[in-house]
């Protein structure tokens, strides 16, 4: 299929000239609803209870493999939210200049509506995650398609996710550039400004979904993790001056277990964009624990406790009104594929996530459960 132009349209909506009535999206039922506390929580119903959606990122591919029945009972079973992985990235949409793939996102947005789950669509413009096809072009067709990208998906898609990661990691240090802004096509092609006109385009292509900047690498204590505080920060005040239509700021937290932290500094942060007056999303939480003991029951405590000194610090924050892991169970991980990849013959694999490789609960549920359980409510 061809991509159709829309460039009137899409001038419309950039010149503010767009009939559409920007509106903030309705929450999902999950966030307004007080569940009782039963024996058969899950961390779906744990959350709910406090008017936290709990979620968590779902491959359509892993549905396929010999145990992708007991991966949809999990996450039918634990989850009230599902984040698409892969499905709407651009290389996997776009993979050549002529051709759209859909069919992998239709099936994530079938799976998710027949079940009554609420979709985080992941994501629309990511200058680290771009089909090679887009690298050869000149700036000005970069652009064209980064816009032509975002009316293609969010005509397709429109009003099936409640939220969409519109822009992904913004900011990259070791670019050195400007404001440390990550270099790529779409900055190239607009400068800063990619990341308000993205915004603009999909509040006039998708008025209702709640629309969400999301980035990477703010937890830490080192010098990293203060310079993407600091620079995030700085970016999200320029964006909402400029009256950017942002309505949630989303932090991965992939937590890693040879860096140090200092959660109620990271707190004080979260604490500053909430202030701004936006919501808090928690996107990608998981545990990378490759510098965590051998054995593997101290290893596995060792991710616990990180989760839990994580969430006890960061979920009584009102402003958080998501939490969403990066998969659930450790073999799905993108830690777990990576470290196949790169030590095909490793006895030991990562242990990231809530369950392990058969669909258990590990002592990183129980954590998790207890910092729901013990957060105030919404
Ligand atoms: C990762 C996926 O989990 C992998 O399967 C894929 O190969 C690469 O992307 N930050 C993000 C996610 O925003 O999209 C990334 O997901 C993990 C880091």
């Amino acid at each position: 299929m061809l991509i159709a132009s829309r460039g009137l349209s899409r001038r419309a909506a950039l010149t503010g000239a767009a009939s559409v009535v920007a509106t903030a999206a309705t929450l999902p039922c999950q966030l307004q609803a007080r569940e009782p506390l039963r024996a058969a929580d899950t961390l779906g119903s744990l959350g709910a209870a406090k008017g936290l959606l709990v979620g968590a990122s779902f491959a359509m591919h892993e549905t396929e493999k010999p145990y992708g029945a007991r991966y949809r009972e999990l996450y039918l079973r634990e989850m009230r939210s599902l984040t698409t992985e892969l499905e709407l990235k651009m290389p996997t949409v776009r993979p050549s200049r002529d051709i759209i793939e859909f069919a992998p996102a239709d099936q994530s947005f079938d799976f998710a509506s027949k079940h009554g789950l609420p979709v985080r669509g992941h994501t629309l413009v990511w200058n680290d995650n771009v089909p090679q096809w887009i690298k050869s072009l000149s700036t000005l067709d970069a652009g064209y398609h980064m816009d032509a990208h975002i009316e293609t998906v969010l005509e397709r898609f429109r009003g099936r996710a409640y939220a969409w990661d519109v822009v992904n990691e913004p900011i990259a240090p070791w670019d050195r550039l400007p404001g440390n802004l990550r270099a790529g096509p779409y900055l190239a092609a607009y400068g800063e400004d990619y990341i308000a006109r993205s915004f603009r385009l999909a509040r006039h292509f998708d008025p209702a979904a709640k629309l969400v900047l999301n980035e990477a690498f703010t937890e830490t204590a080192d010098d990293l993790g203060q310079a993407f505080r600091a620079s995030f920060l700085n970016l999200v005040r320029r964006l909402k001056d400029r009256g950017a239509p942002i309505d949630a700021i989303g932090l991965q937290c992939h937590l890693k277990s040879g860096k140090p932290y200092d959660f109620p500094r990271f707190c004080a942060f979260v604490e500053q964009l909430a202030v701004l007056d936006f919501d808090i999303h928690i996107t990608e939480l998981d545990v990378d624990d490759s510098a965590y003991p051998r054995d593997l029951t101290a290893r596995d405590l060792r991710v616990a406790a990180l989760y839990r000194d994580f969430l006890t610090a960061v979920l009584p924050i009102p402003a958080v009104k998501v939490l969403t892991f990066w998969q659930l169970a450790d073999h799905t991980s993108w830690l777990y594929y990576s470290d196949v990849e790169k030590r095909p013959s490793a006895e030991r694999r990562p242990r990231p996530l809530p369950f392990d490789q058969n669909f258990i609960r590990k002592p990183a549920w129980s954590a998790i459960a207890d910092a729901l359980r013990a957060m105030p409510p919404r």
